[in-house]
């Protein structure tokens, strides 16, 4: 019989293996893959290219000329920022320590909300961020809060930084990483809008002692369920 194409929200705190688990959950189910913090990051890129940052922190309302107009898209694995390629752009150190003070800001939040909406419009995706399971697509027939140990999360993003930059010399210890992760959590967390929560509803999976490919079976398999419930 024929199957029906559902959301999967997959929100956590940073390094919690979400971006992973989403992307190859997707893949085995034919999904697409919408990365949202992705978008928080283009904008922030986007703030940096217009040297508006310290402007920012005193007026805050000044976002808007960032959003009018702003378009950002997926193609594979690549993001367009305003039709430019800023795949690694956004993953720069400056991008990921302003990023929370960005996300903290209504408008950019209101306008990104519009577009991940529209990207979920046809269902078959699978989404990952902070808010999508409470504020984005409290519908969503799967919803998953992924966590982990801070230490675990800096491990984690530590190995990636290896072996992405390959000389561990220049890069950041292991307890600064761990340092920048717990305020981060904090600073998402803490925020007055769509701060990061587990919606009611949200299998909450613990992935300090799971390998990736136990992660992504065991989304895999609950999403199974839910796509032959429907
Ligand atoms: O997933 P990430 O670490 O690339 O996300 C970067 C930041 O974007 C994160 O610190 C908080 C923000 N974010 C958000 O506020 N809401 C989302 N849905 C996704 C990310």
């Amino acid at each position: 019989h024929e199957q029906h194409d559902i959301i999967i929200a997959i929100d956590g705190p940073a390094a919690s293996g979400k971006s992973t688990t989403a992307r190859r959950v997707a893949k085995k189910l034919g999904y697409t893959y919408i990365d949202t913090g992705a978008m928080y990051r283009s904008v922030t890129l986007k703030a940096f290219e217009h040297d508006m940052l310290e402007r920012l922190k005193h007026s805050p309302e000044d976002v808007r000329i960032l959003l009018d107009p702003l378009s950002i898209e997926f193609q594979g694995d690549r993001v367009l920022l305003d039709g430019r390629d800023v795949t690694a752009g956004i993953r720069e150190n400056r991008v990921s320590r302003e990023v929370s003070f960005i996300s903290s800001l209504k408008p950019v939040r209101d306008r990104l909300k519009t577009l991940q909406q529209q990207m979920g419009e046809k269902r078959g995706v699978v989404m990952d961020g902070r808010d999508i399971g409470t504020v984005i697509f409290p519908d969503a027939e799967l919803k998953i809060f992924l966590v982990a140990d801070a230490a675990e999360r800096a491990r984690r993003r530590y190995a990636e930084l290896v072996q992405k930059n390959g000389n561990p010399a220049a890069l950041p210890s292991l307890d600064e990483l761990e340092r920048e992760i717990v305020q981060r959590d904090r600073d998402d967390a803490e925020r007055a809008h769509a701060p990061l929560r587990k919606h009611e509803d949200a299998i909450e999976v613990d992935t300090s002692s799971l390998t990736i490919d136990e992660q992504v079976e065991l989304v895999y398999s609950l999403a199974m369920e839910r796509i032959s419930a429907g």
